[in-house]
């Protein structure tokens, strides 16, 4: 059977999400993945693929470590009391404990939830229960996650127009620009400014330097609360534990998810200190304030908790540092002058290469804005078709599809990113000017007409 008649597609397409199974059509290039271990997947056909996705930064430990799977198969016979809402919750104690223990203070007190948007949402409001303030200031091109209130504060208008009207008071400032946060603060003075240490879904887009310290200085001499998403950029993906301690300041709330737990459980944070917890929820009438069912469940902590664990245990920051480097530098060298390759950036295994014409080609000089929109829709995208038929799983960035992450699990050895590092060099050695990839994408899309848009080509 091969994986365009795989049963989970059928299924998923009739009851899940037609939309996305049409649009893996259009290019041919969907699989069902079925198992994985550390930093490689399988497909349904037991072909194997390096993971250079993490699911979006979920996994930074490598997928099903044997030591997590083993700490939940033991809490699991312990048969522990999961979602305890009447008294303190062990799990919650002692993943609170862990995370404090790990931040600087004042960072203390932990907000539970179970996506990475809840962490944003409880940030959000707890800047505007301590502040009393109502507006908060967000960055151009930032992402945090797709619930009503985080797309509020989202820097991409296709994933939040469908659903206006959102938040009001909610004011843009460009990522980098402590000139126009100035300004805001000074005139509609936030509840809080919002932003990412790195941009990620932005196009891995790093700010200028010291610009966040000097950022939490302009927020706290103007009373409002710095909340750092740093879903996708902590728990040692950008090379130190929290990217904020490559920075030398502290925020005021931080929120974590995704690479928490592992992968595997749903479960996210705002930390913040004790005295803005108590200004937000310290009296007995707004103990419940902030909560929901599976917060602090017992099965999710005791995956952070494990997670945490094996982080400082493996020194996977310190190794996400020497491997981003190692692939920085040797995609740096390998690309260089490259004629569509405009920019090759990141910091620790959050690397993005940034493509479009950087010269004048025949067809760029015919059709500049075509050869512009072409390579903003399709370049990202492609390349990462041609990667995973050659092995290795990658995406383009969300809001930028000219920029392809390249984002593995932390444990990845020097030889496997030397692969990666191989393998994309030789699928763009194919590609030295706009038109043969566009005559690729062209043949491959009527090549799926004639199939009928399958699945798998
Ligand atoms: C920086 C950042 N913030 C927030 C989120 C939202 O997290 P979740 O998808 O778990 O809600 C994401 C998800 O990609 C993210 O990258």
């Amino acid at each position: 059977m091969t994986d365009s008649e795989h049963p989970i597609t059928a299924s998923y397409a009739k009851y899940v999400n037609p939309s996305f199974v049409k649009l893996l059509g259009v290019l041919g290039y969907g699989r069902v993945f079925s198992k994985a271990q550390d930093v490689w997947i399988w497909d349904s056909t037991g072909r194997r693929y390096l993971d250079c996705l993490s699911g979006f930064g979920s996994v930074n430990i490598g997928h099903n470590h044997p030591k997590l799977i083993a700490r939940l198969h033991q809490l699991l016979d312990e048969q522990p009391y999961h979602l305890c809402h009447v008294g303190p919750a062990a799990g919650a104690a002692a993943l609170g404990e862990a995370l404090a223990r790990r931040l600087a203070p004042p960072l203390e007190i932990s907000l539970f939830g179970s996506s990475g948007a809840e962490a944003v949402e409880a940030g959000l409001k707890l800047a505007r229960a301590a502040t009393r303030r109502t507006d908060i200031v967000a960055c151009e091109g930032a992402f945090h996650g797709m619930s009503l209130g985080t797309l509020s504060v989202v820097g991409n208008k296709r994933l939040s127009l469908p659903f206006e009207p959102l938040l009001p008071g909610v004011h843009r400032v460009p990522f980098g620009d402590l000139t126009a946060l100035e300004q805001v603060l000074q005139k509609h003075r936030p509840a809080a400014f919002l932003l990412e240490p790195l941009q990620a879904e932005g196009g891995i887009v790093l700010p200028p330097p010291d610009y966040l310290r000097q950022a939490q200085q302009c927020c706290t001499a103007h009373g409002t609360l710095l909340i750092l998403d740093e879903i996708q950029t902590g728990l040692g993906r950008t090379g130190t534990l929290f990217a904020h301690q490559a920075e030398g300041f502290v925020p005021d709330v931080l929120c974590l998810a995704k690479s928490l737990s592992g992968g595997i459980a749903p479960v996210s944070v705002a930390v913040t200190s004790r005295h803005l917890f108590d200004k937000a929820y310290g009296k007995i009438d707004r103990f419940d304030l902030h909560s929901s069912t599976f917060q602090g469940n017992a099965f999710s902590c005791a995956a952070a908790v494990q997670s945490l664990d094996i982080i400082d245990a493996e020194n996977l920051a310190a190794r996400s540092h020497a491997r981003g480097a190692q692939l920085l530098a040797g995609l740096q060298q390998r690309l260089h002058g490259h004629p569509l390759v405009k920019d090759i950036r990141g910091r620790g295994l959050l690397v993005g290469i940034e493509f479009g014409p950087t010269g004048s080609g025949w067809l760029n000089r015919l059709a500049p804005g075509m050869v512009e929109k072409l390579t903003e829709a399709m370049f990202g995208q492609w390349v990462a078709v041609r990667m995973l038929e050659a092995g290795i799983l990658c995406q383009p960035t969300s809001s930028r599809w000219d920029v392809l992450r390249l984002q593995p699990p932390l444990t990845i050895s020097e030889n496997e990113i030397e692969f990666v590092i191989e393998t994309l060099v030789k699928v763009l050695d194919e590609y030295q000017g706009v038109a043969p990839i566009v005559g690729d994408i062209t043949r491959r899309v009527g090549s799926q007409w004639r199939k009928h848009w399958r699945f798998q080509s």
